[in-house]
């Protein structure tokens, strides 16, 4: 490995946006396929989580294929969400399947690195990120932009893979993270080593201990979390 070679798993923002330009066009299909459809509950669980009001001002990072933001417009019915997401090929497919939504939610779609946000101050309700954060080089920067454009007592809501708590849960999950995730992906997507990387991420990712003890280190307040799937995925919620 050379010094400009990332380690495995390691996020830097050529791997990541490079992976996720080449995988847009299969990217829900693998989701499905991967999670056997369990995502979408998983989503479901967010959208309970934001605790949204008719009024709230939403903005989703990372939104990739924009289905956490199309979760909350037809479940909860904010007055707005803002979808964003720094690879142009995955956030194209969210607004081409926002075009069927007739709710009462504006929708808008925005590039923005979820490090570096290109809004103002105090200027949302809840802030939402799923399946993101664990693709951030700089995760302090992100829960700093976070604090800074969340109004007083908004909330932060991340779902994020995370640790299975019974062992032998965790040790068939990694099992199947290790064989099965890439030889899905690599046969939908034809990138192999872009299943590898998601499965050594999911490995470096802290604990739900560790990633509520970085949100309080930041800043947030009243920090909790939620295993769904028995540790597979976690919902942390942290408020400004
Ligand atoms: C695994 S997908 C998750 C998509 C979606 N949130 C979901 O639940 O299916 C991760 C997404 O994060 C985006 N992403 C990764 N790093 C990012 C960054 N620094 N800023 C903005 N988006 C980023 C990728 O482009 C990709 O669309």
């Amino acid at each position: 490995m050379t010094a400009s070679t990332p380690a495995p798993g390691e996020a830097t923002t050529e791997r990541v946006r490079g992976i996720f330009s080449g995988i847009a066009g299969r990217y829900d299909t693998f989701n499905m396929l991967a999670s056997m459809g369990i995502d979408r509950g998983w989503r479901r669980q967010l959208v309970k989580a934001c605790a949204l009001r008719a009024d709230s001002r939403v903005l989703d990072l990372c939104a990739g294929t924009g289905d956490v933001a199309l979760a909350i417009a037809a479940q909860a019915q904010p007055e707005s969400v803002v979808v964003t997401d720094f690879t142009p090929e995955m956030l194209a497919i969210a607004e081409q399947k926002a075009q069927k939504y007739s709710g009462a939610t504006a929708l808008t779609f925005a590039h923005a690195d979820a490090q570096e946000l290109p809004f103002a101050d105090a200027s949302f309700d809840v802030v939402t990120v799923a399946f993101g954060v664990r693709n951030l080089p700089h995760r302090d920067r992100n829960f700093a932009e976070v604090l800074r454009v969340l109004k007083p007592g908004g909330r932060y809501v991340i779902l994020e893979f995370s640790r299975p708590t019974f062992g032998p849960w965790r040790g068939a999950y990694h099992i199947y993270l290790r064989s099965v995730i890439p030889a899905l992906g690599g046969m939908l997507t034809g990138d192999r080593e872009g299943f590898v990387y998601l499965n050594d991420s999911i490995r470096r990712f802290p604990t739900q201990p560790q990633l509520a003890a970085e949100l309080r280190e930041q800043g947030f307040s009243a920090i909790s979390w939620k295993n769904l799937s028995g540790g597979i995925v976690a919902l942390h919620t942290a408020v400004k």
